[in-house]
């Protein structure tokens, strides 16, 4: 047996679960410690009740004979594509058939199964940075890889590809750096796919968390998209399913790709649960939109405090608005290796920037000595600032690549104030370029 020798090309962990290990190493070594986690853009508030009721009858179906259903269809039930087609899509003027759209588990398996389509000669371009699945789908497939920088200079949107390329991946709104296209730039793209014969991957995972009329929910808003795009949906983000897990896959006829896809999953996919798939149904009611819209307020109030709380102490920040992502220049040239919160501390290196900082948050310099000294006076504004931010802060992340840092768990720990340390990791043997001098923080707080 010959192991795929792609692999060894790969970091030794996915980014997600490197963070993850490093949260699980630092909570036995500190047991006790609270932690703010951003390792990821996860969800922290309830479901909808609409939702559970849906599950809770959908669960309640299969124990009774009359009811009781098997194997799903492997492209999900046709009532969901169809409620997928009149609730998304044709109030945006875009028709679709049932079979073009293909539910799934969730974003995260379609964007790494896709790669199973095309020939490893493919050339691949990638924006830098963005969610890593991209990259290490095509690693692991052996694709040679292009880069596109993402950078302050461009607002955070790559150019088109220099040299012709036969796959585009792009993620608006993005994670990690919140920045989203409008209708002319996203025409761009598609012109360009048309001119060169690619196919675009648009990853529409933060579609809902866009407020301005402006920017497209879809690339098939544009014109002549359905030829050149598969488009990729969660319900993780829009209606807090990382646990249930859904999403669907928009594969056009116009694309020649979806027999390829169906034949694809026939053979390597058994169907979304039933009461994921319900549960997908319920969140097209008006109870469950009003739900999900109440959810989403929240999190973009709170990206809202976490971005103007960073500007007024003075950094350089990005995203927030169209987005839940928040990208913030590590001052001073530390990266994401140096600049450890917990560092701060402990490093004499870091404290003249503690002096700076504190004194604009209006806080105490935190100390480890006096940990437990009385509250400042203070306390109560920033408390109730942060509120929102530490009943459910869930995710530091930060950091796509070394050259990235984190000041964003500091500062949220400082208007917590509470928690004595929080953490944030990197991984090591990072694929992204070294571009990019800004780090993520998704604020699923
Ligand atoms: C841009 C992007 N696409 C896809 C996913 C995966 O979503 P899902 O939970 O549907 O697998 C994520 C998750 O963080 C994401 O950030």
């Amino acid at each position: 047996m010959k192991i795929n020798s792609h692999y060894s090309a790969l970091p030794a962990h996915y980014l997600f679960h490197d963070i993850d290990l490093r949260v699980q190493t630092y909570l036995t070594q500190h047991p006790g410690a609270r932690l703010l986690r951003m390792g990821i853009g996860d969800v922290t508030r309830p479901l909808p009740r609409v939702i559970v009721d849906a599950m809770q009858r959908a669960a309640e179906e299969l124990a009774h004979e009359e009811t009781f259903r098997g194997y799903c269809p492997e492209n999900g039930y046709e009532w969901l594509r169809q409620t997928i087609v009149d609730h998304f899509f044709l109030p945006r003027g875009i028709p679709f058939h049932p079979d073009e759209v293909f539910i799934s588990e969730g974003a995260g398996s379609d964007l790494g199964n896709l790669s199973d389509l095309f020939d490893r000669e493919n050339k691949v371009a990638i924006m830098d940075p963005t969610y890593p699945a991209y990259v290490d789908a095509n690693i692991m497939a052996g694709r040679e890889i292009t880069l596109l920088p993402c950078l302050k200079e461009n607002n955070f949107v790559p150019d088109l590809p220099a040299e012709p390329v036969d796959i585009i991946y792009l993620c608006f709104p993005n994670n990690p750096t919140g920045a989203v296209l409008t209708r002319d730039q996203l025409r761009l793209w598609v012109d360009y796919a048309h001119r060169n014969h690619s196919l675009i991957i648009f990853d529409a995972a933060y579609e809902a968390y866009i407020s301005s009329p402006d920017i497209p929910h879809s690339i098939y808003e544009i014109e002549g998209a359905r030829e050149v795009a598969i488009e990729v949906h969660s319900f993780s983000k829009s209606a807090g399913f990382t646990s249930v897990r859904c999403g669907y896959v928009v594969v056009p006829f116009e694309t020649g790709l979806q027999p390829l896809w169906m034949r694809r999953q026939c053979t390597k996919y058994n169907g979304t649960a039933y009461v994921s798939q319900r549960a997908a149904e319920a969140t097209f009611t008006p109870e469950g939109q009003k739900g999900i819209r109440d959810n989403l307020c929240y999190y973009k109030e709170t990206a809202s405090l976490i971005l103007n709380g960073l500007r007024e102490i003075g950094l350089e920040v990005y995203g927030g608005e169209n987005a839940p992502y928040i990208w913030c220049r590590a001052p001073h040239g530390w990266n994401s290796w140096t600049f450890l919160p917990s560092g701060l501390y402990a490093r004499s290196r870091f404290r003249p920037l503690w002096r700076r900082i504190c004194p604009l948050l209006r806080l105490r310099q935190p100390s480890i000595r006096h940990r437990s000294s009385p509250p400042h006076p203070c306390l109560p504004r920033i408390t109730s600032l942060t509120r929102s931010v530490s009943s459910a802060a869930s995710s530091l992340s930060a950091c796509y690549h070394p050259s990235s840092s984190s000041i964003v768990s500091d500062v949220i720990r400082r208007f917590s104030q509470k928690i004595p340390f929080s953490y944030f990791s990197v991984p090591k043997n990072l694929h992204i370029s070294k571009k990019s001098c800004t780090f993520a923080a998704d604020l699923f707080l």
